[in-house]
């Protein structure tokens, strides 16, 4: 995933079937955009069970796992994406917002269009390891991009 705290660090990012269905997908990368974000890869995706169990392996033996599961298979695609940029992993979930929307802050995505934590609209990777894991999961090397955006030598 780049290389952490460097400009080329980056971040999974998934827009949930409800973020889909509910046709905030390019609210959602505008505001990555905006923040200085690069995307370097981008797919819709309807996720089948195995895919879904994997992303979410480490929340196995949770109780919420099922529904959770059940939930990104519904048969509405997500929008699986990549962003790179400096702090890009901690900075996204801030910007994503807790996980509990009770307890996001309202500036953030989930405090701006979520109110339950089962229907939060959007994931971001929570660690440079889980990047690694996640950008391999749902992408292969040839889908990543590599260019300089114009904006950049203005943000950095
Ligand atoms: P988690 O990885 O803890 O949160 P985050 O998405 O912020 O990284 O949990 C993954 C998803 O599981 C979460 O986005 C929504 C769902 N979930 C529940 O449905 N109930 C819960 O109590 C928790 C903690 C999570």
């Amino acid at each position: 995933a780049g290389q952490e705290g460097t400009f080329s660090e980056r971040s999974f990012v998934m827009i949930k079937p409800d973020g889909v269905s509910r046709q905030i997908v390019g609210k959602i990368i505008s505001r990555f955009e905006e923040r200085g974000y690069k995307l370097v890869a981008v797919k819709s995706v309807t996720p089948s069970k195995e895919l879904a169990k994997e992303h979410y392996v480490d929340l196995a033996q949770r109780p919420f796992y099922p529904g959770l599961v059940d939930y990104i298979t519904s048969g509405t695609p997500v929008v699986a994406l990549v962003w790179e940029g400096k702090d890009v992993i901690r900075q996204g979930r801030r910007m994503v917002g807790a996980t509990n929307p009770l307890q996001s802050d309202p500036g953030s995505i989930r405090g701006t269009y979520a109110v339950s934590v089962g229907r939060n609209i959007i994931h971001a990777s929570d660690s440079f390891e889980s990047a690694t894991k996640e950008i391999g999961l749902w992408f292969n090397d040839k889908e990543m991009s590599s260019y300089q955006p114009t904006a950049w030598p203005w943000i950095f």
